[in-house]
């Protein structure tokens, strides 16, 4: 078995916790918080492993193995490094780290200490997005044209990241394992709209080498919540709806004719008419995916993938976009001002 400790039992260690019990591979030695309250509510549920206050205690016990890390993310690269260090695997959550800076040397240190780095982006593990990946895969869509995904909902409202950093990584860790390419171009531009300084709203479109374009809609301040992912293709169009029970996944083999590249140039494509496919979808918690998976890359029988390297090349688009968005903030704000001069003048 392998000897686990949790580190951070908020919201999400909770759930963490909850599938690290249920599955074999892992005992859970200890759970480190600092928050007295989190650490009486742990006791609460008369949970085995022991309670700590810090990371550092729970590193330190020579039958843990494996740390999992769910912590605010300013914390993460110190936590992971602490542990990698220590000799210990590592299963981070997401984003990896603040800065691809930090995410690089995580890396580095995994592979020079031969130890296990895998970030937790939960979204890989729905059976929804494995379907996905299968279909795309096989070319079921013809060719990919473009993504297009929206994730708006009202808050919950995070007080360490703004909306890009909180939601961006789940859509971004989707497109990364579908599509398999790394984009040459990123725009950004967001809204901060409920408070001063914390965009709650963030448009992303990213361009790809193979001409894919991918567009994300991400937001806090909807009383809406929409989770609808849809990927284009030359021959069929496939639409994610992550809220829906019964029609999770719809391919629309409607679209528009293949032309040849004369008629293009002269003609307007014509639309072809056709039917929905509804794949059926199966149901399992991916949180208990990602906790197999992580046993199974510990114990050498499967590549990871959302291993380090993936979840460094996901902070390094939300770095890039994070900048994109600071001067699309910057710029508006610049125009206005000097609009209102212009007026008052
Ligand atoms: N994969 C997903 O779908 C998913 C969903 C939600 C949150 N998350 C991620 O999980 C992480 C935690 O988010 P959350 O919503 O659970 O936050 P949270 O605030 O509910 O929980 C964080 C916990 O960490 C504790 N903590 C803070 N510093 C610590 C330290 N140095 N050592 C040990 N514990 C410490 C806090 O006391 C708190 O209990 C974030 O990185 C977030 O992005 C992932």
């Amino acid at each position: 078995m392998i000897g686990v400790g949790l580190i951070g039992y908020g919201y999400w260690g909770s759930n963490l916790l909850r599938n690290l019990i249920n599955n074999r591979a892992f005992e859970v030695v200890a759970v480190a918080d600092p928050s007295e309250r989190r650490r009486v509510e742990l006791r609460r549920h008369h949970i085995a492993a022991r309670s700590l206050e810090t990371a550092e205690a729970v590193i330190a016990l020579p039958e843990i193995d494996a740390v999992v890390i769910a912590t605010p993310v300013a914390t993460h690269y110190e936590i992971a490094r602490l542990a990698l260090e220590e000799g210990k695997h590592v299963l981070v959550e997401k984003p990896m780290c603040a800065s691809s800076d930090e995410a690089q040397h995580l890396v580095q240190l995994a592979k020079a200490r031969k130890r296990v780095l895998m970030v937790d982006h939960t979204f890989l593990f729905t059976c929804a997005v494995q379907q996905i990946h299968t279909i795309v895969d096989h070319g079921d869509l013809g060719r990919i044209t473009y993504v297009d995904a929206m994730r708006i909902n009202l808050g919950p409202f995070q007080r360490d990241v703004n909306v890009l950093w909180d939601l961006g990584p789940h859509d971004l860790s989707i497109v990364d394992y579908i599509l398999g390419e790394e984009p040459l171009q990123i725009e950004a531009s967001g809204y901060c709209h409920a408070n001063s300084c914390q965009a709650d709203m963030a448009y992303l479109t990213l361009h790809y080498p193979s001409q894919i374009v991918v567009h994300l809609n991400l937001g806090w301040i909807s009383p809406v919540k929409v989770r609808r992912f849809a990927v284009g293709g030359s021959a069929k169009t496939l639409v994610w709806d992550d809220l829906s029970s019964q029609e999770k996944l719809k391919i629309y083999t409607a679209g528009p004719d293949p032309q040849s590249q004369e008629d293009r140039n002269v003609l307007l494509a014509e639309f072809r008419s056709g039917d929905i496919l509804l794949p059926l979808v199966s149901t399992r918690e991916a949180l208990a995916g990602v906790v197999e998976h992580f046993a199974k890359v510990i114990a050498g029988k499967e590549q990871s993938i959302m291993d380090g390297r993936s979840g460094m090349r996901i902070v390094q688009i939300l770095e890039a976009a994070q900048r994109a968005l600071d001067e699309s903030l910057a710029h508006v704000r610049r125009v206005s001002v000097n609009r209102m001069r212009a007026v008052g003048s």
